[in-house]
């Protein structure tokens, strides 16, 4: 039984009442405060996948999953999207307050003064099989950064973070690009500081030092635009392992490189690329929408509509509401006909008038419509999630940085119920 009164909840069990103290959002959230729960009444909680847990507060991204909206300290994902650029985001999330005319500037010139590798960095790229995964490479040449800067490695010194944020932000899109070079065989493309941005990330990715790169500024703004939607999500999977590992103190390189290896599940960022392998299949089997969705429905059939549900939005996700214009404005600028376009129309419309998925609240999330338009702008399905970890990397960095700076900050360590046997005698191996 509930009862709540201002900043008090009391919960009554076998005759016994238990009252804690809730602390209220800004948009009105309440979340109870169980600190004292183990402490004063030997009792903990059990939430699978941390479905009904807030692990902290925090003031940088608001997602409201009923009605489906998303803003980055306050400001609209909508608006951003439309008139922001992705450096201007990184700005505003890290920093909190959308940058000047001239703060902007002088961001965008430190982060092109630090695009470039140590030298020494990219025999590394070199250690990996050719067809290696590019997150595989992804994360561990960002884990392999710390060692480069081991000066800024103090969490608790403002100056080294400022510089670490900078560096990882600056050189992510280098990282990435090598990634792709040395998976097909081609020269790596140093960074261009004459370029902005997305522009310098396209030139790296598809220009060679044979010939000019022209940039086609739609596909520069698509780019943008789709690593200003990917920036940040308050505590999803990836955020939190961010967060967890920099608990410890661990420096901001190892935290990210963590956060990039939980970004790489399919259920999580993995799931853009999953979205275009489902409906590839689905286009190869005759475009059977039915037969898929289906499938989808079946508890004996672990296949899933990839690129749909969301553990917060029971509403349309806003960033898939923006990408479907945006792909089917995009493609058609870039006079790409993608089949998968219209599979992907069928499917979703299938879906939402479906009970199934109608009942369960399961509507097409950011991941649906972003890898068909990352496909368009050229970019290989295996490196889609690593696109997916550009955007994000503002959003990581920005909530470890709070972490940090928050004082109610713990190290996180979470309890169990334990299941396993009570105390057992050990028996000596020829007895067993
Ligand atoms: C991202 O958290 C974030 O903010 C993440 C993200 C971000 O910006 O960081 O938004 C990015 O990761 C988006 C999600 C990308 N993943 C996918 O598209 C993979 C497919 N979706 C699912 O696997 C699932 O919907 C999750 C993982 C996204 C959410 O899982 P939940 O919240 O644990 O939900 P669930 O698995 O408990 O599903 C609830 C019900 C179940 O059926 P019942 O047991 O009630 O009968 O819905 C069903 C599920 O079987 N279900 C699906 C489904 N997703 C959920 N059935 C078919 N197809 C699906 N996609």
């Amino acid at each position: 039984m509930f009862k709540t009164s201002d900043g008090e909840l009391t919960v009554t069990h076998d005759d016994q009442d238990y009252t804690f103290p809730t602390v209220t959002g800004t948009e009105g959230d309440v979340g109870v405060d169980i600190s004292r729960l183990r402490g004063d009444h030997k009792k903990i909680t059990l939430d699978y996948g941390f479905a009904n847990t807030a692990a902290c507060r925090s003031s940088i991204t608001y997602v409201n999953g009923e009605t489906g909206e998303l803003r980055y300290r306050g400001y609209r994902i909508e608006d951003l999207a439309a008139k922001a650029t992705f450096p201007e985001v990184a700005y505003l999330l890290i920093n909190g307050e959308l940058p000047t005319k001239v703060e902007l500037e002088e961001y965008e010139a430190e982060l092109r003064g630090h695009t470039l590798l140590n030298e020494e960095m990219k025999a590394m790229f070199d250690a990996f099989p050719r067809g290696a995964h590019p997150m595989g490479i992804l994360s561990a040449a960002t884990a392999a950064m710390s060692t480069f800067y081991e000066r800024y490695h103090d969490p608790r010194d403002e100056e080294s973070v400022k510089e670490s944020t900078v560096r990882l932000m600056a050189k992510l899109p280098t990282v990435a690009s090598f990634a792709y070079k040395k998976s097909i065989g081609q020269p790596y493309m140093y960074p261009r500081n004459d370029l902005d941005y997305s522009s310098n990330f396209l030139y790296m990715m598809f220009g060679l030092p044979v010939e000019p790169y022209e940039i086609d500024p739609v596909v520069a703004r698509a780019l943008d635009v789709l690593l200003i939607l990917h920036a940040d999500h308050e505590q999803n999977c990836s955020t939190s392992t961010v967060r967890l590992v920099g608990s410890s103190e661990a420096n901001l390189f190892a935290s990210v490189a963590g956060g990039m290896n939980a970004l790489w599940g399919p259920l999580h960022g993995g799931a853009n690329s999953a979205v275009i392998a489902m409906l590839t299949q689905i286009d190869q089997d005759g475009g059977d929408v039915d037969k898929y969705v289906a499938k989808a429905k079946d508890k004996d059939d672990p296949f899933r509509l990839m690129g749909f549900g969301h553990r917060v939005y029971k509403n349309f996700d806003p960033r898939a509401t923006i990408l479907k214009d945006f792909a089917a404005d995009v493609l058609e600028r870039l006079g790409v006909n993608d089949p998968l376009l219209n599979i992907a129309l069928k499917l979703e419309e299938h879906a939402l008038t479906d009970d199934y998925f109608v009942e369960r609240k399961l509507y097409p999330n950011v991941d649906f419509y972003s890898g068909m338009i990352f496909r368009s702008l050229g970019f290989p399905v295996r490196m889609f999630t690593v696109l997916f970890a550009i955007g994000r990397l503002p959003g990581w960095m920005a909530q470890w940085k709070e972490m940090i700076e928050d004082p109610n900050t713990r190290i996180g360590r979470p309890r169990q119920v334990y299941a396993g046997y009570q105390e057992r005698e050990y028996t000596a191996v020829d007895e067993r």
